[in-house]
């Protein structure tokens, strides 16, 4: 991806101090999701290291499904959200995991047999959700090609939940 583009989506990612808790410095990145031309370079630049070794990508709640949704039609493939716990109706794998502020669990339905999954999130803080939904793709039959986040956060260590995760952006 052109390095002019990427700086310019990574000045887009919005800081907001004591949310939501204080103490968490939350970094958003809806308003490089709102540009179009940050949209196509951040979305690029996610599956660029992974191009032809995934069949599906999964993308975990909430901002992850815009992000799986765009890099799926990208690459020609489909997308499959990974759900917080109770909005899935007849799920088949089910992961709890700790937030870097709290507890939840993640859910998906259906039975990913041979498939290549590449997994997708906006940020990788403390790591215990890209571990959880990577751990849900194996229980659910798939195979992970690869972990993507557009934001890895390195004072959280993340990193050794995902050593092998590809991340765009760095704080
Ligand atoms: C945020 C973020 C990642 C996760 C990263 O999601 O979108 O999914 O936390 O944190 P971790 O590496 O410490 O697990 P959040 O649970 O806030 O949900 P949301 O996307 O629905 O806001």
């Amino acid at each position: 991806p052109d390095p002019a583009a990427l700086a310019r989506a990574e000045g887009l990612i919005a800081r907001t101090p004591d949310f939501p808790v204080p103490g968490v410095l939350f970094r958003d990145i809806a308003p490089v999701l709102a540009d179009a031309d940050a949209l196509r370079t951040v979305t690029g630049a996610l599956a660029a290291p992974f191009e032809g070794a995934f069949d599906l990508v999964a993308g975990v709640e909430a901002r992850g499904f815009l992000l799986a949704g765009a890099v799926a039609i990208a690459a020609g493939t489909g997308a499959l959200p990974i759900r917080k716990a109770g909005k899935t109706p007849r799920p088949t794998a089910s992961v709890d995991y700790a937030l870097e502020y709290g507890v939840a669990t993640i859910e998906a339905a259906g039975d990913l047999t041979g498939r290549r999954v590449l997994l997708v999130d906006d940020v990788l803080a403390t790591g215990g959700t890209l571990r959880a939904a990577t751990q849900l793709i194996e229980r659910l039959g798939g195979a992970v090609a690869g972990v993507a986040v557009v934001l890895e956060l390195t004072e959280l260590g993340g990193r050794a939940a995902v050593p092998a995760a590809h991340a765009v952006f760095t704080a």
